[in-house]
């Protein structure tokens, strides 16, 4: 490496370098982050893109589902992970509401987005979106689409349940999903997550598209993976099948705070080494 060049590794993860690590067949790690002091440390470890996820609504606002977030609240969490200045690419999620009326709504929800300081937009649904998808990429604002289990359409599901499951062309069928996968590439989506689905149907996708494929609960045939960054701290309140929890950061918050509680009442804390004369 020449003095002064930048590490290849080091380099910002741009758009088209997913193509690229498509066509090299290196596997792309995602995980989200909703604030600057989470999306420094994540980028430390090396992750290529930060999803600024609407799953902030469950991990940081305490809400039941992804559906109460809104665009103010995701420009607000994407300007505080840009802060950051990661060489992840960081893609702001649109929230429910924020795209589905018009494709003029969803043009102007992914600028204020990319304003934020987003480098790409993510926004659930297959067949139904895909010219929503095209008229924001001919705003060149690149998408990545999500299918399968989409959050957002949690009432139409009747909960967060695995898609794919029965053949057939019907909302979350089989074939359905097969038909959503190819719209979403054909309307322009740059990669598109796949979650909550048979680990066959997401490896079947994976073969017959051409952009990468993200996925969460759809097995290892994916181009590449993406989890909530709370199920992997071990923050999260509930444990669920496709998540791994690699660490028990509550303990450690829980352990340090009961310290701090018990010094602050037997007087141990503060000592005179931390304070002023
Ligand atoms: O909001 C989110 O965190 C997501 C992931 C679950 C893919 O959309």
């Amino acid at each position: 490496m020449i003095a002064g060049q930048s590490s290849p590794e080091r380099r910002k993860v741009t758009v088209p370098d997913l193509a690229r690590f498509q066509e090299e067949g290196r596997r792309i790690a995602m995980i989200t982050a909703y604030d600057a002091t989470f999306a420094r440390l994540v980028d430390r470890a090396g992750v290529d893109m930060i999803l600024v996820g609407d799953s902030a609504a469950t991990v940081i606002q305490g809400e039941r589902t992804t559906i109460p977030a809104d665009l103010a609240e995701m420009e607000y969490h994407v300007r505080c992970v840009a802060r950051a200045h990661p060489r992840a690419l960081i893609v702001g999620d649109l929230p429910f509401g924020s795209y589905q009326v018009s494709s003029e709504q969803a043009i102007a929800s992914s600028i204020a987005l990319i304003k934020s300081g987003a480098e790409a937009v993510k926004l659930e649904g297959g067949i139904t979106m895909a010219e929503t998808i095209a008229a924001i990429t001919r705003c060149d604002i690149p998408v990545i689409g999500h299918i399968g289990l989409t959050p957002q359409s949690f009432h139409r599901m009747g909960g967060h349940r695995v898609q794919g499951r029965q053949a057939g062309l019907e909302a979350g069928g089989r074939d359905r999903l097969l038909q959503d996968a190819g719209a979403v590439e054909a309307a322009g989506a740059c990669a598109v997550v796949i979650e909550g689905v048979p680990h066959d149907l997401a490896t079947e996708i994976t073969e017959k598209l051409t952009i990468p494929t993200i996925g969460i609960g759809a097995g290892p045939g994916c181009s590449g993976q993406v989890l909530v960054l709370h199920d992997v701290l071990g923050l999260s309140e509930c444990r669920y099948r496709f998540a791994k929890q690699y660490a028990d950061i509550a303990s450690i918050v829980v352990d340090a705070t009961r310290t701090y509680v018990d010094e602050v009442r037997d007087g141990a804390w503060p000592d005179l080494e931390h304070s002023f004369s």
